[in-house]
């Protein structure tokens, strides 16, 4: 790295030659015994911990496994809930909608239901109602053309993905409905057109403390969302492997919590070597020396807390900071 070579201009100068940034450290698992909704056990994680558990990999599930204790349970919360609020049009442009435009909906009847827990996509029916749907079906579109509410109808069809990139090539983007009047306007245009894809959209499965969903380990047939529109978190199950569960948020259950390590682990070593004809065992040279490492770190943006020196040997410091 850069600064680990980094000469400092002063009467003496200063090298830095190794340093170890004690990074990359594995997530260090808790299983909490208490039973808790998925909420409630988030609020205990995040006072308590980090957050609630969260998976990036094959190993983290094994060392979240090795975090029970016997005869645990059965299930056990861990950090993925299914963002089902997170409904927002493709064209995102505020300035495109007027004051409650950008939340105008038409539902069907017990619509959005996220059946067989999969449907994060939405659809326009002949009567100007709205469901959700799975993103992978094929459907015709309708796209907005960017001039004052102007659509165009394909009845080519494509997956809501494929029909996004369609309108935003072509056109301004899938077509989003702000009020009544342009609900009114689409629908007659959809007349014998089937159920049509329109902009709305939203986020399926994240994780409490923001990461990326990269990695995901379900149970067989899971998630299905098996009782409606309520198995919005995740469980870990404890005796199919760890592999992962939806069920209702609201039940009672034992869950993990997590510590990030380099989170709190954040001491960092570096070894630093001096060349200097002055007497770098005087405190007044120490005290330099230490400053301009400092400054240094800061330059580089390795730190923003104080440089403090551990150990001293001659010609070769190293210094501990945090
Ligand atoms: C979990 O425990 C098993 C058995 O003791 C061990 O082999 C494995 O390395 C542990 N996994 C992790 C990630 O600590
Ligand atoms: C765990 O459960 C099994 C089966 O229910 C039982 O035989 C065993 O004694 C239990 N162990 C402990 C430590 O409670
Ligand atoms: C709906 O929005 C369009 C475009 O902004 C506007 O022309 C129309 O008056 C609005 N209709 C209603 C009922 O708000
Ligand atoms: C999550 O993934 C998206 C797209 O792949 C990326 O833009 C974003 O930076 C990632 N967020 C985090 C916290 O890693
Ligand atoms: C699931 O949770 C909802 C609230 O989100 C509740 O109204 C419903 O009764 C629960 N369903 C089951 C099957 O427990
Ligand atoms: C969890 O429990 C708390 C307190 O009883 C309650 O306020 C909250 O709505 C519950 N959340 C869920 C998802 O059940
Ligand atoms: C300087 O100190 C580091 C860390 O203790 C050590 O690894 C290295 O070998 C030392 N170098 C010299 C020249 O003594």
């Amino acid at each position: 790295m850069k600064f680990c070579c980094s000469t400092l201009q002063l009467h003496i100068c200063v090298w830095l030659v190794t340093c170890s940034l004690q990074t990359g450290l594995p997530y260090q698992y808790h299983f909490v015994m208490l039973k808790k909704n998925w909420t409630e056990a988030q609020g205990y994680c995040q006072e308590k911990y980090t957050d609630l558990a969260t998976i990036t990999n094959s190993q983290d599930l094994s060392s979240l496994m090795n975090a029970t204790v016997v005869n645990s349970s059965e299930e056990a919360w861990i950090g993925l809930y299914n963002d089902i609020n997170s409904w927002r049009w493709s064209l995102s442009d505020e300035y495109f909608y007027g004051t409650g435009e950008m939340e105008y909906r038409n539902w069907e009847n017990a619509e959005p239901n996220n059946k067989m827990g999969q449907e994060t996509c939405t659809t326009m029916d002949n009567v100007g109602k709205w469901n959700d749907l799975n993103c992978e079906n094929s459907r015709s579109f309708i796209c907005f053309t960017g001039t004052s509410n102007s659509y165009i109808l394909f009845t080519q069809a494509k997956t809501w993905y494929e029909a996004q990139k369609y309108c935003r090539t072509y056109y301004k983007d899938l077509a989003s409905v702000r009020n009544q009047t342009e609900n009114d306007q689409i629908k007659n245009m959809i007349q014998g057109s089937g159920v049509i894809w329109i902009g709305l959209f939203r986020d399926s499965w994240k994780w409490s403390d923001g990461n990326n969903v990269s990695f995901h380990i379900w149970n067989s047939g899971q998630p299905d969302n098996e009782y409606g529109n309520d198995e919005n978190c995740a469980v870990a199950l404890l005796n199919q492997l760890g592999h992962w569960n939806d069920i209702n948020c609201t039940y009672a259950l034992p869950f993990f919590c997590y510590i990030d390590q380099s989170k709190i682990k954040k001491k960092q070593i570096l070894s630093v070597v001096v060349q200097s004809s002055q007497d770098v065992s005087s405190p007044a040279v120490k005290a330099t020396i230490l400053e301009k490492v400092s400054r240094t770190l800061m330059m580089v943006h390795l730190t923003e807390n104080t440089v403090t020196m551990s150990q001293y040997i001659p010609y070769n410091f190293t210094y501990v900071f945090d």
